[in-house]
């Protein structure tokens, strides 16, 4: 176990859990961002303060290293990638784009890039009931505007490094990751964090605020979840992008209650429907997951929150 591990974006949610986990499997770790992690002090071997959008940086941030984990990203919840697609595009595309140019400089050997399910089109999530969402679903393409087109572009951008290069790359389309020490306030949440936060400082029988009807439906992942399959996919041969999420598709207004339920609180929802809800359904199909990884998220949703729950609960007090 001599390898250097690059991890991008470890001042955020993702790529923190994901140093602790390499950490803890005996690997030497650098970790890059532009900012230090917000809650606790990253457990990186070393962690460098670098903007990837530039070429330079992202040539100092791969230096010595042998597998990156590029998890960086200008991203927040349907608010933020709603409302600033030229930003969240440009900013995205020129670290990837920086990102896999330096691996291939540097002969990395092995590359994972963090890809979403804002890829799928909207066309195949115009109802709260449909089937799970196939990789090859993707296309024809008409993902989400701005975040969506960034994240399938560099999906491919990794598909041509690969044929042309022969640089190992693995994608994962992620859904919807919570879990503790991730942003729950400030415009960049995601809505387990915002729905958490808002019950947490409500009292009993307030209402709280839920964006659309509330029957707009997700698939939601916990973090150990998450990191367990980033590791595992990187382990693999597929070289595909895949899904990675749960299957279990709920409701916001099911997510409510099962968040009120942990709290132990009587929560009146109010629906704003003037905020942006996303699409209005979107599962995960798990069937090449569980193919090419023998194995898929299983930390149940109700655990999973009440973790969460309690820890966002905490940082309120
Ligand atoms: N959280 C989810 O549910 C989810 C879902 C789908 C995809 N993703 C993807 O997973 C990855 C990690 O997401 P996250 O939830 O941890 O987000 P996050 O916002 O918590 O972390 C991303 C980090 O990237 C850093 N970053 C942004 N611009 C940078 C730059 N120019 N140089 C260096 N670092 C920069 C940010 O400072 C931040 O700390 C992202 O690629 C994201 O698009 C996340």
């Amino acid at each position: 176990m001599n390898q250097n591990i690059l991890v991008t974006g470890a001042g955020g949610f993702i790529a923190h859990h994901m140093v602790n986990y390499l950490k803890d499997k005996g690997f030497w770790v650098r970790a890059v961002d532009i900012v230090e992690p917000e809650f606790e002090s990253s457990n990186a071997n070393e962690f460098k303060l670098l903007d990837l959008r530039l070429k330079d940086a992202a040539e100092e941030a791969v230096e010595g290293i042998d597998q990156v984990y590029h998890l960086a990203a200008d991203m927040g919840g349907i608010g933020y990638i709603t409302a600033f697609h030229a930003d969240i595009s440009r900013n995205n595309i020129l670290m990837n784009t920086h990102m896999l140019e330096a691996a291939r400089l540097e002969k990395i050997e092995r590359f994972f890039y963090s890809s979403s399910a804002c890829v799928y089109p909207d066309y195949r999530q115009d109802s709260n009931e449909l089937d799970g969402l196939k990789e090859e679903d993707a296309y024809p393409a008409a993902p989400e505007e701005g975040y969506g087109w960034e994240k399938l572009f560099t999906e491919k951008l990794c598909q041509y490094y690969t044929q042309d290069y022969d640089l190992q790359t693995r994608v994962a389309r992620f859904h919807n990751v919570y879990g503790p020490l991730g942003t729950f306030d400030g415009g960049k949440e995601k809505a387990p964090a915002a729905l958490c936060r808002k019950i947490a400082k409500s009292n009993y029988e307030d209402d709280i605020e839920v964006w659309g009807d509330g029957e707009q439906t997700r698939s939601f992942m916990y973090i150990d979840d998450c990191v367990e399959g980033i590791y595992r996919l990187m382990q693999s041969n597929h070289s595909e992008p895949l899904n990675l999420g749960t299957d279990l598709m709920v409701s916001v207004n099911q997510l409510v209650d099962i968040i009120a339920s942990v709290a132990g609180k009587k929560i009146n929802k109010i629906h704003d429907l003037s905020k942006p809800q996303g699409v209005r359904g979107r599962n995960s199909d798990n069937t090449k997951l569980s193919e090419f990884l023998n194995w898929t998220p299983n930390i149940d949703l109700e655990d999973g929150m009440k973790i969460t729950y309690e820890w966002i609960n905490n940082q309120v007090k």
